[in-house]
């Protein structure tokens, strides 16, 4: 059985504020095997790493990502809403994130956020730049609207996509094949051995979110699902640790 992957889910986010440097490098440090972080457009169409579409909840401002200029965010503070220890971190734009990245030897995952607000263009655009900086060949671009998904296979038919889903469907797997993705990403309360079972039939990954308790880590390493993502990546490496070691016994 292949070895489960650890996604470190906005970076390592119970340990720095989310998809801000300090997560992603602390995800980096704690041996992640990749990292996971949402995108978000700006008014002048620069990529960004934030969850919410609106700046309330991670930083010291207020109103849309969409309604500011790179230049505007970038002023903003990303770090205290987590702890004063951060109160000088800002909003990362992809461009910067990924001149940091492709140094690493890690997987990525790119949600593009383009289900509350439908970004023009933003798929041509993350796809220019993860082109620019040479680390297509080992992303996975998902999104929970399949439309998304779509549009990137056009761009280019070989870049990994993988469809996001916390609903039940009955033919999941068959409708993640319909749009073209390589993988499922799902809430981890959708998961089971027929899930699991189907994916490997179907010949598409499974990945399971977010996985923070380690009566689901084991869950997860059990099933042989492909990947977690979870905001704990250094529990995680020590559950697998543990898991492996019981397997050999
Ligand atoms: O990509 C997995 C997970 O990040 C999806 O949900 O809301 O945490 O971005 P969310
Ligand atoms: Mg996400």
């Amino acid at each position: 059985m292949a070895k489960t992957m650890i996604f470190a889910h906005r970076g390592a986010s119970k340990l720095a504020p989310e998809n801000t440097m300090p997560a992603f490098e602390l995800a980096q440090a704690s041996g992640a095997d990749g990292i996971e972080t949402d995108v978000q457009l700006t008014k002048d169409q620069i990529p960004v790493l934030i969850h919410d579409e609106n700046l309330r909840r991670t930083t010291n401002g207020t109103g849309f990502v969409q309604d500011y200029t790179y230049a505007e965010l970038e002023s903003l503070d990303a770090g205290s809403w987590f702890s004063s220890e951060f109160s000088d971190v800002s909003i990362v734009s992809l461009d910067a994130f990924l001149r940091w990245f492709k140094h690493q030897s890690m997987f990525l995952n790119i949600e593009l956020k383009t289900n509350v607000i439908e970004y023009k263009d933003i798929e041509s655009i993350v796809y220019e730049l993860l082109k620019q900086h040479h680390v297509l060949d080992r992303t996975v671009i998902s999104s929970f609207n399949p439309r998304s998904l779509i549009r990137m296979k056009k761009i280019n038919p070989s870049v990994p996509t993988a469809f996001l889903t916390s609903t039940k469907m009955i033919n999941l797997v068959d409708y993640a094949k319909s749009l073209n993705a390589n993988a499922l990403h799902v809430k981890h309360r959708l998961l089971d051995k027929r899930l699991v079972k189907q994916c490997k039939e179907k010949k598409i990954k499974l990945r399971i979110y977010t996985v923070n308790r380690p009566s689901m880590m084991k869950k997860c390493y059990k099933l042989g699902v492909d990947a977690i993502f979870t905001d704990v990546p250094h529990e995680a490496i020590e559950q697998r640790m543990l898991a492996e070691k019981h397997r050999k016994d």
